[in-house]
Parts: C-alpha cells; structure tokens; sequence
C-alpha cells in the first residue's frame, strides 16, 4: 500500500481536508477522523461500528480474512497446543510470557484470591433455583464492587492489577457457586492444591457425601476451550467493559457489564443456541430444512455458531475446537448424535452457495458445547464457562486502557425524530 495520504473533499463548502493514516504493526490502514467534526463539521455514521476502530491495543491480533488470532504475538494454535490458561493469563495481562518464577507467582496470587467473602454466598442464596446463571453471575460480579469498592484507588496501578486478578481468580468459584444453588447443594470451597481447571471442576461437581475425582481429559479439554476463549480484542462485551471503564466506573462494574453483553445469542451465548438449535433439527435428515430456513430473508432462523463480523475464513478457535471435540468425546467413551448432526450441518453449509458467497463458516461456538455437554457441564452454563475465560482478555483491556490516556465513550446519533414544537397544556390536547 502507497504512503499517500487520504484526502476529502466536501462539494458543498470546496473545503478538502487531510486525513492521517494510523498505522498498528498489523492489520489494516486505519484514518484518523478526530478533526472531521471540526474542520468540515460533519460526524460519520457507522452503526454496528463494521468500519471503526475504537482504540489502540498490543493485546490480541484477527486477521479475518486469513481466519489468523493471536494472543501478544503468539499464533492461537501454539498456545492451545503448548501452553495453559493460566500462563495464557499471564500472558494477556502483562504482555509476556512468564519466567518460572514469575509463573511461580502469578500462580499463588490467582490462588490466594479464589476464596470469596462468605456474605457473597449469601447473596447468591438469595436467587430462586431456577435463575439463570448469567443472570446471577452479572449481579454477584457486580456486587464485588460493593466489597471491594472503597479500597480500591482507581490511580493506583498496584490496585487496578489486584482486582484484575482477583475476578480471574474468583470467576470459577462464583461461577461454581451459582450452578450448585441451582442444585441444591452447599458451597464448595475451592481447594488450592488443585490447578486452575482441576479446582473449577471440583467445585462444580464434588459432594459432601463422597469423593470426586477431577478426570484429566476433563481438566485439560477445559483448559484449551479457556486459552482458546481469552480474549479476541474488540468484540462486543470487551467493547461494553471499554466504555463503561471510560467512565471511570469500578472494574468489577465493568465486568458485570461485559458478562450481559456476552449473554446475548449474538454473541457468546450461542453456545448454548447451538445445542438448543441441534435439539430442534433432531435428525440429520433434516439438516437441509433448517439449512434452507437460515437462507430465507423472511425467516428470523439462523444457523447459531456460524459466520462471525471479523473471520470471513474459518475461525481458528472451531478448527481447533472440533478437532478437540472428536478426541474428548473418544477419550471419555461418549458417543454423542448432536456431534455427527453438526458435522453434517457443517458440511452442507459450507458447501451451499449462500454460506459461500457470504462467507460464513463456522465459528468458536460452534463445537465447543458439544465439550461442555460431554464434560457434564449443563447448556445452561455454557455461557459462564465462556465468561469465565473472557474475564482475563476483559480485565487485560480494563488495564490497557487504564494505562493510556483515554476519553470517555460517547459515540453521536443521527437525530431523526420531530423538530422544534411546543408544549401544549394537558386539557387542550
Ligand atoms: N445464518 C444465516 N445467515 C447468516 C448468519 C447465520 N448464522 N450469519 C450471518 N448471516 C447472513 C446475514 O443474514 C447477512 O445476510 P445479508 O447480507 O443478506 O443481509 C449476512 O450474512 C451478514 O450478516 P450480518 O448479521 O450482517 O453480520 P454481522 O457481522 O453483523 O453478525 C454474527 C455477525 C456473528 C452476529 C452473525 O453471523 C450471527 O448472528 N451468527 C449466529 C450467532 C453466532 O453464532 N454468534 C457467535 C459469534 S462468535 C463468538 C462470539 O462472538 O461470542
């Protein structure tokens, strides 16, 4: 690409103006539009935000086209290979891989905080049985804010580090706590001789009565779906953790806020809109219908966990993903239908024109409920299991943009509603 700048001329005024070209390491030119409003006065419209950039980030890095993702540098593929999630935390929060003892430490610190104030427990004791749990786990991380608040120096990077940590730490015990209340079973208490994945799983599925072994093959199949759900830069609820921390808002607040953007089926709640989909379509013979329906303008059906904003490629997270899925579901000696039906819905839709030409593949969502339903994990968790993991790419971003001089969000509108009028008292309307 040339080095030419870009310029715009406005026909109505003659005026022209010169518009600079940000440059990251990779990734497409992005223009500079900060002066438009007041030079030209005009402001842009972009609903969706399919065109804008809205920050500078060394985080995480899409090439959609290329279906590429990479954490600080490292391809998707080595780090679910090679690595684990915690050190992948590690990693999205300070920018590095580890030295053993900064691994050593970042591991007891995560460790140290998984225990939550006992008055939470209350607090997630006070739902009905039946709440889902996104709902409760927004409310409870909200709530964090309420224990931790007054502590907390915003200006202090030593405090905003500490409660980063602390809700990649609590995440999996509160998450834990919520399905159990669903169950109808005491607390449990996470157990720090166990590693990240191990601890989450006995605390999910442990009871008082009897001992409960954590499977290896579940520990690990958690373990890659957490590296590979981290963080995947702008997306929706990193955005909504964006702008309400432009705000200046307690990061416990932010999260909350980021974990009702995540529930939408848009978004990561299609996990759990994939199973529900797959239950619907029943039978591979009817793959074609359902198929069809997703193509008809006039019909709301969607092929959930297919086709994404960035990747007009295959998301490198479902390759990895249904690769995955066939070794979990063979190693636990679990034969599930729901994963033959998705590789044919798979295989039809991507060899169908309209999948094509709009390329839309697979995404993230796609296979890895087939892993959570094989895991024991019930549909309605599939959500949390994604926010669990999400929290250190959302608190890695609360922290970049804590640490760069930043505005508060706050995007324009094209104003379409009645002009000036005026009040007409009650009686005589
Ligand atoms: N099934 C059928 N048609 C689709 C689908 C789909 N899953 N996704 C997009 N399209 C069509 C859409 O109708 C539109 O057609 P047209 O150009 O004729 O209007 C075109 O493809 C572009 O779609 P869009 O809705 O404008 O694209 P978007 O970038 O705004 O939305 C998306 C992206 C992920 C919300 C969308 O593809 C979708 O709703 N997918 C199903 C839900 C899903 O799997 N979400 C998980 C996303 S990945 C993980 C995550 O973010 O959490």
């Amino acid at each position: 690409m040339s080095d030419h700048p870009v310029i715009i001329k406005d026909e109505n005024s003659g005026q022209s103006l010169e518009l600079p070209i940000i440059r990251g390491t990779e990734g497409e030119p992005t223009l500079d539009i900060n002066s438009l409003p007041a030079s030209l006065g005009y402001f842009t419209y972009d609903p969706g935000f399919t065109a804008t950039a809205s920050c500078t980030s060394s985080i995480t890095f899409i090439d959609g086209a290329k279906g590429i993702l990479r954490y600080r540098g490292y391809p998707i593929e080595q780090l679910a290979r090679q690595s684990n999630f915690l050190e992948v935390a590690y990693l999205l929060l300070h920018g590095d891989l580890p030295n053993c003892s900064e691994m050593d430490a970042f591991e007891h610190d995560i460790t140290y905080h998984t225990m939550v104030h006992e008055k939470l427990n209350t607090f997630i004791s006070g739902f009905h049985y039946d709440a889902h749990p996104m709902a409760m786990m927004a409310g409870v991380i909200g709530s964090l804010a309420a224990f931790y608040h007054d502590k907390m120096n915003m200006e202090d990077a030593e405090h905003r580090l500490l409660a980063a940590k602390r809700m990649v730490a609590k995440m999996p015990t509160i998450a834990a706590g919520c399905y159990r209340h669903h169950m109808g079973w005491p607390a449990a208490y996470p157990k720090n001789s166990f590693e990240y994945t191990e601890r989450f799983l006995h605390m999910m599925f442990s009871v008082p009565t009897e001992g409960y072994e954590v499977s290896p093959v579940a520990a690990r199949a958690m373990d890659l779906l957490f590296i590979l759900h981290a963080d995947h830069e702008q997306n929706a609820s990193t955005s909504t953790v964006r702008l309400v921390g432009s705000t200046g808002a307690n990061p416990y607040a932010c999260v909350a806020a980021g974990i009702s953007a995540l529930w939408g089926p848009a978004h990561g709640g299609a996990n759990e809109s994939v199973l529900n989909m797959l239950d619907k379509i029943r039978d591979v013979s009817r793959v074609g219908k359902f198929v069809n329906r997703a193509k008809d303008r006039n019909d709301p059906f969607r092929l959930m966990g297919f086709g994404h904003r960035v990747y007009k490629n295959y998301d490198p997270r479902a390759s990895i993903i249904r690769v995955a899925a066939h070794e979990v579901l063979a190693e636990l000696g679990s034969n599930d239908p729901l994963m033959d039906l998705a590789m044919e819905l798979e295989k039809i839709a991507l060899e169908d024109d309209y999948f094509v030409a709009k390329k839309l593949y697979p995404n993230v969502d796609f296979y890895s409920g087939i892993i959570y339903k094989a895991l024991g994990i019930p549909r309605s968790m599939f959500t949390v299991m994604f926010a669990i993991a999400r929290t250190v790419g959302w608190v890695s971003q609360w922290l970049e943009q804590a640490e760069t001089p930043t505005r508060i969000g706050r995007p324009r509108q094209v104003y379409n509603g009645t002009g000036e009028r005026d009040y007409i008292d009650l009686k005589s309307r």
